[in-house]
């Protein structure tokens, strides 16, 4: 069997520094572990329409920003397939049978779902489309007989869910369809970043990002500005790391080599935390080290997003040969469905059987 990635991003806005760490620096060490023999990797447009149908042109917009936020993290077009999930009506189709192999009450039950609607405040204006945003997700990656979608935690639910539509429709309709597994980063702290103001997550209505597609001068500001722990007033006094978003984003980010270049009086993050919580260290001293972290982590991913700026033909370009590609694919699976559905009624004369 092929082992083959399909993931993707909404474009309701650039990616952050929780989505690098989350997932897109896995899906760039993953395609280039050359352990795969296919990769996609799809801007889920028609997903983000999903709440966002009075706001097309938002959608529009980010379409070309997320496609440059995954040229500028690295993933090569050489090696994925980026493209547009609407550009693939196949996805539309498989959506409208799977749907048929889904109770409401399965996906008022998934949690990422509930935590949206909530978070949304869906109550009673709960868009059907967004609703059956799970289902359609299943399309995205059972369309590409995926078996690895590099996703963020939040995810999960989703590939349980996708999983679950797979064994029901080769149960029913005879072995068809690839149940996916969801990798993880490894490291606990980039599972879910939490915002610059120490909110739980990294969110663009919350104002409390920092955008990959940010300058240096933004990205010092914003590290200068985060909140860290409450209780630290001076200087002397003991302070806590757990909770403290200063240390859970070095712990996302820092490499020991970074002291040795950046802030040698430590040999590594151990050393460092020790100090904090003994009292004695400035939070600015700590700030100014994780800007110094970020920025090194940052600066190629910037300075590759300027070079594709400047280059946007070619990025659409890229968009369109990855669409062309994923679209042969999908059509492949969705003829596969349709045949072991056995409503492929116009192929080989099939009704007349
Ligand atoms: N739900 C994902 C998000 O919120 C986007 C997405 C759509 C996706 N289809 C997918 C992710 C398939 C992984 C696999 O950003």
């Amino acid at each position: 069997m092929k082992n083959i990635i399909l993931t993707g991003d909404r474009p309701t806005g650039r990616l952050h520094v929780g989505h690098y760490v989350g997932s897109l620096k896995e899906r760039v060490s993953l395609q280039n572990s050359g352990e795969y023999d296919e990769v996609y990797i799809m801007v889920a447009d028609a997903q983000a329409l999903t709440d966002n149908a009075d706001n097309p042109e938002k959608v529009r917009q980010n379409v070309m920003q997320v496609a440059l936020d995954y040229l500028s993290c690295g993933i090569d077009p050489t090696k994925s397939n980026i493209f547009i999930q609407s550009m693939i009506p196949e996805l539309a189709e498989l959506t409208v049978y799977y749907m048929n192999l889904v109770t409401v009450s399965r996906v008022q039950r998934n949690p990422t779902v509930k935590a949206e609607i909530k978070q949304k405040n869906f109550e009673t204006s709960l868009p059907l489309g967004f609703f059956c945003y799970p289902v359609s997700q299943a399309s995205d990656i059972t369309a590409f007989k995926a078996t690895t979608v590099p996703a963020g935690e939040d995810q999960m639910p989703m590939i349980e869910q996708c999983c679950e539509i797979v064994r029901k429709f080769n149960e029913v309709y005879g072995e068809t369809l690839v149940e996916p597994k969801i990798v993880l980063p490894t490291n606990k702290s980039c599972l879910r970043l939490p915002g610059i103001d120490g909110k739980a997550k990294m969110s663009k209505s919350l104002g409390n990002c920092i955008y990959l597609s940010d300058t240096e001068e933004d990205t010092k500001k914003k590290v200068m500005s985060m909140f860290t722990d409450p209780t630290h007033l001076r200087r002397e006094d003991p302070g806590h790391v757990e909770g403290n978003p200063v240390f859970t984003y070095l712990d996302a980010f820092c490499k020991d080599e970074y002291f040795a270049e950046y802030l040698p009086d430590y040999k590594n993050l151990d050393e460092l935390k020790a100090h904090y919580q003994r009292g004695g260290l400035g939070d600015m001293v700590v700030k100014k080290f994780l800007n110094n972290v970020i920025q090194t982590e940052l600066r190629p991913i910037r300075e590759r997003r300027n070079d594709w700026e400047k280059r946007l033909p070619d990025v659409y370009e890229i968009l369109k040969q990855g669409t062309a590609k994923a679209r042969e694919t999908a059509a492949q699976t969705l003829s596969e469905v349709k045949h072991a559905m056995r409503i492929d009624y116009f192929t080989d004369d099939n009704l007349l059987k």
